[in-house]
C-alpha cells in the first residue's frame, strides 16, 4: 500500500498508529501563541491519545509548561495502541508500576510541579499517576471526566474515530486543536459547525505530513526517527480548532471579475477549454456562479459563488459568509440544515466532457444519464453536468 492510501485505510482498517512530529506541533502552536501569547496561561490541557514516551504533544507541552504558564498537563495513553507495547520509564520507575496491569489498562500521566527539584517544570517532572480502570478509550467515563476537567483538548486523534472524537469534544463545549484530514471538511457532522463559525481550520492546511508509524504500515521512506520508528507521509492533513489565530482574520486579496477573466491564466484556460465561453458559468439549477479556483473569486460579485472545498483554508468570516454546500457526502444523506444544494453547470453545446473528473453526485431527480463518472442531463440540447463538491459563499461586502 502506498503512503497515499494510508489515510483511507486508516478509516476502513482502523490504522490509527501515526505519531506527530515535534516540529509540526511546534509550528502549529506558534500560530495560536502569536495571536494570543496567553492562550494557554493557567489552562489545564488534556492530551487524550498520548503516551508521554511516544507522543511529541506531551513532550512539547511539558517542555513549554513554564513559558506558557500552564496550570496542569494531563496525558492519557491507550492500552491497545502501539505506544503501549513498550514500558515507559515514567511508568517503570514509579511505585505505582504493576506489570500485570501494563498490558490492559490505559495510563494517566500528569504534570503540575517541579518534582525533581531542578528549579524548573519540564519533561522530567511528568508523573505516572496510575492505571485507568479501563483501556484509556477516550469515550470511557473516566477519560470523559478528564475532558470535563480540562480547558483545552489537543492531540492527533485516531483517524478512524475523528468524527466521534470531535463530537466528544463539542459535547463538552471545550476548546480544542486537533489534527484531521481534508475529507472531514465536507462530512455532514463537521461542515455545519464550520458554516456556523463554531470550528475552523488551523494553520497548516492540506499538507502532506510525515508521521512516525507502526512498523506494519507501508511507507516509501527509508529513514526512521530518533526512537527507531518507521516514518511515512500522509497527504491532505489539516488542523481543526476553535482557538483564534491570525490566519482566520486575514483577508484574501482578490481581483474583480473583469480582471480575473483577463489576467487569471488558469481561469481563462478553464473557461475557454471546459466552459466554452470566457465567463463564470452560472449553475443551471441554483442561483450562483461557478468559481473553479479560490484565487479566482471575484471581489465585486454580490451573489452566491460555488468555490472548491479548499476555500475553508482561507475562510475569513469577516470577509465571507458560507451559505451552504454541495458535496458527494451530503447528497447521500440527511443534513437537515436546509442549506445543501445540488448544483449543475451548463456545458457547451457539443456536450463534450473535456476530461473533467471528480466526485459523482448521488441521486438527483433530473439526472437522465450517467457516464460512469458524472450524472448529467440534457436541456435544450446542452449537456448539464454536476459540479465538483462546492461550498457556496457570499461576500459580506463586495468591493
Ligand atoms: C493518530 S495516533 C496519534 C498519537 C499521538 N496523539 C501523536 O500524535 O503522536 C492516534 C492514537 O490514538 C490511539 N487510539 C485509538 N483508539 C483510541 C481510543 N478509542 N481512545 C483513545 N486513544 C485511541 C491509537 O492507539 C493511537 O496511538
Amino acid at each position: 500500500m502506498s503512503d497515499n492510501s494510508n489515510q483511507c485505510a486508516a478509516k476502513t482498517a482502523k490504522k490509527d498508529e501515526f505519531y506527530t512530529q515535534y516540529s509540526d506541533i511546534e509550528a502549529e502552536m506558534n500560530a495560536y501563541v502569536e495571536y494570543n501569547p496567553d492562550v494557554f496561561r493557567n489552562k489545564t490541557i488534556l492530551l487524550p491519545c498520548d503516551d508521554p514516551e511516544w507522543s511529541n504533544f506531551t513532550k512539547y507541552f511539558a517542555a513549554n509548561f513554564e513559558r506558557f504558564g500552564l496550570k496542569k498537563l494531563i496525558s492519557t495513553s491507550y492500552a491497545q495502541g502501539a505506544a503501549n507495547k513498550q514500558l515507559t520509564l515514567f511508568e517503570m520507575n514509579s511505585p505505582l508500576f504493576d506489570e500485570a496491569l501494563h498490558e490492559t489498562r490505559g495510563k494517566l500521566f500528569t504534570l503540575t510541579r517541579d518534582t525533581d527539584g531542578s528549579g524548573s517544570i519540564d519533561t522530567d517532572d511528568i508523573e505516572f499517576s496510575g492505571y485507568l480502570e479501563g483501556d484509556g478509550d477516550f469515550r470511557s467515563l473516566e477519560v470523559t471526566r478528564l475532558r470535563d476537567e480540562a480547558d483545552i483538548i489537543i492531540t492527533n486523534p485516531p483517524f478512524s474515530l475523528f468524527r466521534e472524537f470531535l463530537a466528544w469534544i463539542l459535547a463538552a463545549k471545550k476548546k480544542f486543536i486537533i489534527i484531521g484530514d481534508m475529507n472531514a471538511i465536507s462530512d455532514l457532522h463537521v461542515f455545519p459547525h464550520i458554516m456556523r463559525n463554531e470550528i475552523w481550520m488551523g494553520n497548516a492546511f492540506n499538507k502532506t505530513m510525515t508521521f512516525a508509524m507502526a512498523d506494519s504500515y507501508d511507507s516509501s521512506i527509508e529513514e526512521r526517527d530518533s526512537l527507531g520508528r518507521k516514518l511515512g507521509k500522509v497527504p491532505a492533513i489539516c488542523w481543526y480548532t476553535n482557538v483564534e489565530l491570525y490566519k482566520r482574520h486575514t483577508r484574501l486579496v482578490l481581483m474583480t471579475m473583469r480582471e480575473n477573466l483577463k489576467y487569471n491564466k488558469a481561469l481563462v484556460k478553464k473557461c475557454n477549454e471546459d466552459f466554452g465561453r470566457l465567463e463564470y458559468p452560472h449553475y443551471d439549477n441554483y442561483d450562483a456562479i461557478e468559481v473553479p479556483y479560490v484565487d479566482a473569486i471575484p471581489s465585486d460579485y454580490d451573489g452566491v459563488m460555488g468555490v472548491p472545498m479548499s476555500f475553508v483554508g482561507s475562510y475569513n468570516p469577516e470577509q465571507f459568509e458560507i451559505v451552504g454546500t454541495v458535496s458527494a457526502k451530503q447528497n447521500e444523506g440527511s443534513l437537515n440544515t436546509g442549506k445543501s444544494y445540488k448544483a449543475y453547470i451548463g456545458y457547451r453545446q457539443d456536450g463534450t466532457l473535456n476530461g473533467r473528473t471528480g466526485s459523482t453526485f448521488g441521486k438527483c431527480p433530473v439526472i437522465v444519464k450517467d457516464d460512469g463518472k458524472h450524472p448529467y442531463y440534457v436541456k435544450d440540447g446542452v449537456r448539464v453536468q454536476a459540479t465538483y463538491p462546492r461550498i457556496f459563499i457570499k461576500h459580506r461586502k463586495p468591493q
